[in-house]
């Protein structure tokens, strides 16, 4: 048989299961037996496995039994539903408290109470109770807006519907994560690739009546808004979840001192395999409210908690190739496409190989067997090469000098502060120039953290490019609709649905405008602190002709390497004429401060010495919370100079030339305190 033969019967195949998937689940009718649903799928699996230039998106090796619906309705989240860091070693576990106690100003010998919890592999919801009875179920969504699936949620017996203990708060947003044991899980494996997509899956179906076959369950960890409740500690807030009637985790503890995070670590680690459910990590949480309100978030993530993953699993594969991809800053990664294997439930075909020197240093090569590790959701990648079963034809990989999509010339960056060259080699045309820069810059530009466009994924990216459709980020919001029509798996739904998407992202925050650029060094963090200090598109904009970038660097938070990183990006033309298109099509909001009319409106600050009691980041925190404005040098537009001890003799002398003024931390503390 010839590969189109082959691939021919191969996917008449996927789609004979998808019919058979749609008539278990969607009309809750199945045609065949499960024993001729696994011989099926095993005869998938089998072609995959013979035939590696078969396996699709659509294999059930890597899709769910079936597809969840889009027609929830959106619901902002009173309080975002955030991510959390991850934490892998003792020494990201001696950092973490590091951080905290740095910005609590709290020396070394301070020990930090933590709220230790297993992390469920699940999805995590949102349940909404209103005088003790539930009157929403939210899905976490992107963080902001989630989808209202209060009556999947009703149909899971572990969630209480009414609640009649007298201290249950009048108005709580009470959160965790649904899952399904491994016992169920092993019921109906072969509908699904993992027990984390069975319960997204059956979480998200049109029918109620389906999900309540699904025998999900639900644990409580957290909330969010609440109304009426005085409790002081995660520790206590769990035992009141419990007294509420919720399951919570039994392996929760408290436990204080990185040493105890680590053997607590271990035994959960060991006990892994007993566990009914899936773990893959603790969750450890500052125990003190108090103190969590204080450390507040950075980004996406909360300082005071942090996700300590378990050790990886990994598997022996080979080597069939190897490919540089292209990053949306230009950067050249190795990735090795190896022949499929199952890695903790997960079949793994690329293994990132990190960059150049990575593959000198363990001489890995095409052909070569190696050892492959996949730890939670980080990308897998190769650890070992296994040299004995090195074959003689096994030539050495020799790394390209150019860049393979635009043929340009490619460099190592000199590291200012290591004083070394970086490791990751870059196409010096790090921008839309550069064929896969730029559907990679594309690519990001839609994801979740930018423009969030519904539906508009890597593959669409991919697709619209082949045809031409898209080439810069404008040409999204000019799309010929009526060419998409008639593509292959569009209908006049899909496009209206599409349509629908792009439109609804037309209005958009500054700080997300300018994250969305894909700016090096700016994530989304630095996007804000740009945003906020820049106030609107026109004033960003307009660095493009001032070029009055050194003005950057008043902004707390942003350096050297950031402020290089804009003047390259400006230097551009075709990023310049980018900004000037989305300025027709889009409305971009100016940034606000969190709350707008705090007792230091209007004011700016700058720190000079040590604060008593409170660290720097937590001053700026509490600057900015109240309206004020950090910057960091000393200039005419300064309002304040906080001196604390030992403070920098010149910043007070130039200040009191230029009449700022001078004060200690007790008068900036009677400020914070006027009005609040
Ligand atoms: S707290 C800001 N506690 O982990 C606090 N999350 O990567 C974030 N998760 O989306 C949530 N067990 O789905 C928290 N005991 C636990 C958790 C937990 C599992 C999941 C949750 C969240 C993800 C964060």
């Amino acid at each position: 048989m010839n590969n189109d033969l082959i691939k021919k019967d191969y996917l008449k195949k996927i789609k004979i299961i998808q019919k058979y998937n749609k008539y278990y689940y969607d009309k809750d009718k199945p045609i065949i037996t499960d024993q001729k649903f696994d011989l099926l799928k095993k005869e998938i699996i089998d072609l995959e496995n013979t035939y590696l230039f078969l396996k699709n998106d659509q294999s059930p090796t890597e899709s769910v039994g079936f597809k969840p619906s889009k027609n929830f309705k959106k619901i902002k989240h009173k309080v975002p539903m955030l991510s959390l860091g991850n934490a892998f070693n003792e020494e990201d576990l001696i950092n973490f408290e590091k951080k905290i106690l740095n910005f609590l100003s709290l020396n070394t010998s301070n020990s930090i109470e933590y709220s230790a919890e297993p992390k469920i592999d699940g999805i995590s919801a949102s349940l909404i109770y209103e005088n003790g009875k539930l009157i929403r179920g939210l899905s976490r969504g992107d963080g902001k807006e989630g989808e209202d699936i209060t009556k999947n949620l009703k149909t899971i017996k572990d969630i209480p519907q009414f609640i009649n203990a007298k201290n249950f708060p009048s108005t709580i947003d009470v959160r965790g994560e649904v899952f399904i044991q491994n016992n169920d899980f092993e019921k109906i494996k072969n509908k699904f690739a993992n027990p984390r997509n069975a319960a997204s899956g059956s979480l998200r179906q049109k029918d109620p009546e389906i999900t309540k076959k699904i025998p999900l369950k639900f644990i409580a960890y957290t909330h969010g808004f609440e109304k009426g409740m005085s409790i002081n500690t995660q520790s206590d807030f769990l035992k009141h979840l419990k007294l509420w009637g919720f399951k919570i985790n039994p392996f929760n503890k408290t436990i204080t001192g990185v040493n105890n995070l680590i053997s607590n670590h271990e035994n959960l680690e060991e006990k892994r395999k007993e566990i009914k459910f899936d773990i893959d990590g603790i969750v450890y949480k500052v125990n003190d409210f108090k103190l969590q309100k204080r450390l507040g978030f950075a980004a996406n993530a909360p300082r005071w908690a942090i996700a300590h993953k378990f050790s990886a699993h990994n598997s022996i594969s080979q080597i069939l190739n190897i490919e540089i991809q292209i990053g949306r800053t230009g950067a050249l990664t190795p990735v090795a496409k190896i022949k499929p294997v199952n890695i903790g439930g997960v079949i793994v075909s690329n293994a990132t190989l990190h960059n150049e020197d990575e593959i000198n240093r363990k001489d890995i090569r095409v052909g070569d067997v190696v050892k492959v590790e996949r730890a939670g959701d980080v990308i897998p990648h190769v650890i070992s090469v296994d040299l004995k079963k090195r074959t003689k034809s096994a030539l050495k990989f020799i790394f390209p000098k150019n860049c393979p999509s635009c043929g340009s010339k490619t460099i190592k960056d000199f590291n200012e502060i290591t004083k070394k060259k970086n490791v990751v080699r870059r196409c010096i045309r790090e921008g839309y120039e550069c064929e896969k820069v730029a559907i990679e810059k594309i690519k990001h530009f839609v994801s979740k953290e930018a423009f969030n466009i519904d539906g508009f994924g890597k593959k669409i990216v991919e697709n619209f490019w082949e045809l031409n459709l898209v080439r810069l980020p404008q040409d999204i919001f000019n799309l010929d609709y009526k060419k998409i029509k008639v593509l292959e798996g569009w209908g006049d739904l899909s496009v209206s649905n599409l349509k629908f998407s792009i439109e609804e992202k037309k209005n958009i925050s500054l700080e997300r405008f300018i994250y969305s650029l894909g700016i090096r060094h700016i994530g989304q963090e630095n996007a804000k602190l740009l945003a906020r200090h820049l106030k609107s598109l026109d004033n960003f904009i307009k660095l493009s002709i001032s070029k009055k970038f050194n003005d950057l660097s008043n902004i707390d938070g942003i350096g050297e390497t950031q402020i290089k990183s804009v003047r390259i990006f400006f230097f551009n033309q075709t990023n310049v004429k980018v900004l000037y298109e989305l300025k027709k099509k889009l409305t971009v909001t100016n940034a606000s401060h969190v709350n707008e009319n705090g007792p230091l409106k209007n004011k700016t600050f700058m720190l000079t010495g040590k604060l008593e009691g409170i660290s720097r980041a937590e001053a700026k925190f509490l600057i900015e919370k109240n309206s004020g404005k950090i910057i960091s040098n000393v200039n005419k537009k300064l309002d304040f100079l906080i001196i604390g001890e030992k403070p920098t003799i010149k910043k007070i002398s130039i200040a009191k030339e230029l009449n700022v003024n001078v004060i200690n931390q007790d008068e900036w503390i009677k400020m914070l305190n006027k009005t609040s």
